[in-house]
């Protein structure tokens, strides 16, 4: 058996010109948890070219769905971001990945921050019922240069809040913060600047960060997650894994440079 999946790609849509998100058929014996990610691909000259990826939809729903940049020189990418809907993507048959509930110590207030396609990760554990059971408050966070590049986010959000089932908890519960940092939005700067000050929680209208109460997940760009690790060590949150759950879980935005 080979180690990746042939899927169908079932839609595309361009959401600037360096965003693109897809969905494609799912292997139903394909199994994983919110959070997680594969190595997807394409075949090229005879040979799979594979990248880690997280799953952007859950694990509930039948289709796959990954947000991604494209980087026109990039290996993969630069041929991944035209695909259409009927081609053949490879996706691995081995989920991983340690943004997983799992991971964490149970607590009230849940913080999912993330920049660029770091999203990913986050789009699918929102759309995860046990989250909200588990957690009072969710905050997704999501920092871009441009005010363009939210917009995968944005939809994502606006979705749920019309779906039948998500559009009562994500009330109740979601706090959606988008933040830009080279143009003029009503949210302004970087995550990790937007917590130092506290200006995030101000904003919001909630209690400060508080290790009593918070659990956090880091998807982005290596510098955001060094900083923000940093900054929660220092606050005394310990970093969780597989085998110790801890306050705080990262992982890097699988960027192809
Ligand atoms: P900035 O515009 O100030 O560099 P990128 O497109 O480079 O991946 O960046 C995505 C977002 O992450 C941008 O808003 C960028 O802000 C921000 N960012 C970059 N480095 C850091 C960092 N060390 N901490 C927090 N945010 C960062």
């Amino acid at each position: 058996m080979s180690a990746f999946q042939k899927e169908t790609v079932l839609s595309v849509r361009h959401w600037t010109d360096s965003l693109f998100s897809f969905t494609a058929t799912r292997d139903p014996g394909f199994r994983f948890q919110n959070g997680q990610f594969a190595m997807i691909g394409l075949e090229v000259g005879g040979k799979p070219l594979m990248r880690a990826y997280s799953m952007a939809s859950a694990n509930h729903e039948e289709a796959l769905e990954f947000f991604s940049i494209k980087v026109q020189d990039g290996p993969l990418t630069s041929r991944l971001q035209k695909i259409r809907e009927g081609d053949i993507i490879l996706v691995g048959r081995k989920a991983t990945g340690t943004l997983i509930t799992g991971n964490l110590i149970p607590g009230r207030r849940l913080l999912l921050l993330s920049t660029g396609t770091g999203l990913a990760p986050f789009a699918s554990l929102i759309k995860d019922p046990d989250v909200y059971e588990n957690c009072e408050t969710i905050v997704l966070a999501h920092g871009c240069r441009q005010v363009s590049e939210l917009a995968y986010g944005e939809h994502l959000v606006e979705d749920l809040r019309n779906h039948e089932f998500f559009g009562p908890l994500i009330r109740d519960k979601l706090v959606y913060y988008p933040t830009v940092t080279r143009e003029p939005f009503r949210n302004r700067g970087r995550i990790t600047d937007l917590i130092a000050s506290n200006q995030l929680f101000e904003d919001i209208g909630q209690a400060s960060l508080d290790i009593e109460t918070d659990r956090i997940m880091l998807c982005g760009s290596p510098a955001m997650l060094e900083e923000l690790h940093a900054m929660f060590a220092a606050r005394g949150f310990v970093e969780g894994n597989h085998s110790q759950p801890g306050h705080f879980v990262i992982e890097k935005a699988f960027v192809e440079r």
